[in-house]
């Protein structure tokens, strides 16, 4: 039988994919650890604005910081279903 070749999902953070061969493994669940400002926002973000940059639907559940903090860019989440999710 033929092996197949799992397409990683890129996180958007170009050090990080590297770390990580290309990316996170599809259909995985990842629980980001971190003390306060140590990036876990801006990693989250970056990665549902490649999933926008590649087309896909993406979704931002936030449950502690106020939505300014988002910007525009929470507006052009809000109307999508999703293939990526953060929260
Ligand atoms: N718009 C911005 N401009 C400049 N620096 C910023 C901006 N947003 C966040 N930072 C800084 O980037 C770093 C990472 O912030 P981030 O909000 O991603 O951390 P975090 O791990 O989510 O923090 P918390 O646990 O408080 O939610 C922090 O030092 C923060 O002050
Ligand atoms: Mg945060």
């Amino acid at each position: 039988m033929m092996s197949q070749v799992v397409q990683r999902v890129v996180t958007g953070t170009p050090g990080l994919d590297k770390m990580l061969h290309g990316g996170l493994w599809p259909g995985r669940l990842y629980l980001l650890i971190g003390p306060p400002g140590s990036g876990k926002t801006t990693l989250a973000v970056q990665f549902l604005l490649e999933g926008v940059k590649r087309g896909e639907n993406v979704l931002l559940v936030a449950l502690t910081s106020p939505r300014p903090r988002y910007g525009r860019t929470s507006d052009r989440f809000s109307a999508r279903t999703s293939t990526r999710y953060a929260c």
